[in-house]
């Protein structure tokens, strides 16, 4: 009798900085959702917006937060992989994505849930230098939560606008291979790092 084994994709959290409807960094991680392997499920966060500015009275009057802030909790204690794609700010990460981290740093009933965690940050500018200071300060406050960050490769898109086109598709084609890179870069340092993944009994042997 033939067995079977089917082993469960990664999943990994997409967090974008930008809460721009119309934003290079959004458009980013979609471009590499559509284009993960079978392997990864790449799951774009649209929420961040819910998000309020880190109060800690609001820790205080309720242990989980306030809602928006447990439904990104809950999204990323469910995935196995955060990618994050910034913009840049005045040289440095956006507020609203610090802000966001600055929650996901606390302890909470569901536990620290970007210590351990694998991570890999990228980002696209509108300009010519590619975020590559908001990532060196996102990457820093990373480490300082205990999450693992992906060291290479990395991927600084400067001159967004000129790679896409009028529908939001990510149409340079060495920007696309770049991505594929990365994406499958980060599928391996999730291997390296998380625990192996659970593996459903082959159904002969669930069968005797
Ligand atoms: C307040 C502000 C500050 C910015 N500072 C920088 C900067 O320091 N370096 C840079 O390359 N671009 C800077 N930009 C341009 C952004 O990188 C650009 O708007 C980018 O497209 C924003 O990302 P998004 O398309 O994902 O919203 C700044 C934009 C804003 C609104």
């Amino acid at each position: 009798m033939t067995t079977f084994h089917t082993t469960p994709a990664r999943r990994v959290l997409c967090l974008a900085g930008s809460l721009r409807r119309d934003s290079w960094n959004r458009r980013l991680l979609q471009a590499a959702a559509a284009q993960a392997p079978a392997t990864l499920q790449l799951d774009v966060y649209d929420a961040l917006g819910s998000v309020p500015l880190f109060d800690e009275d609001l820790e205080r009057d309720e242990a989980a937060g306030p809602a928006g802030v447990q439904a990104l909790r809950a999204a990323l204690a469910a995935a196995d992989g955060l990618l994050i794609a910034t913009p840049e700010y005045n040289h440095a990460m956006p507020g609203v994505l610090k802000n966001a981290l600055d929650w996901l740093s606390r302890d909470s009933p569901v536990g620290d849930v970007l210590a351990q965690k694998p991570v890999a940050v990228l980002g696209a500018s509108s300009g010519p230098w590619g975020t590559r200071l908001a990532q060196a300060s996102l990457r820093q406050v990373l480490h300082a939560c205990g999450a693992l960050v992906m060291p290479a490769p990395t991927l600084f898109m400067a001159n967004a606008a000129s790679r896409f086109d009028a529908d939001g598709m990510l149409t340079d084609l060495a920007a696309v291979q770049s991505l594929q890179d990365f994406v499958l870069a980060f599928e391996c340092w999730m291997a390296r790092l998380a625990p192996p993944l659970a593996r459903p009994e082959p159904l002969a042997a669930a069968r005797r």
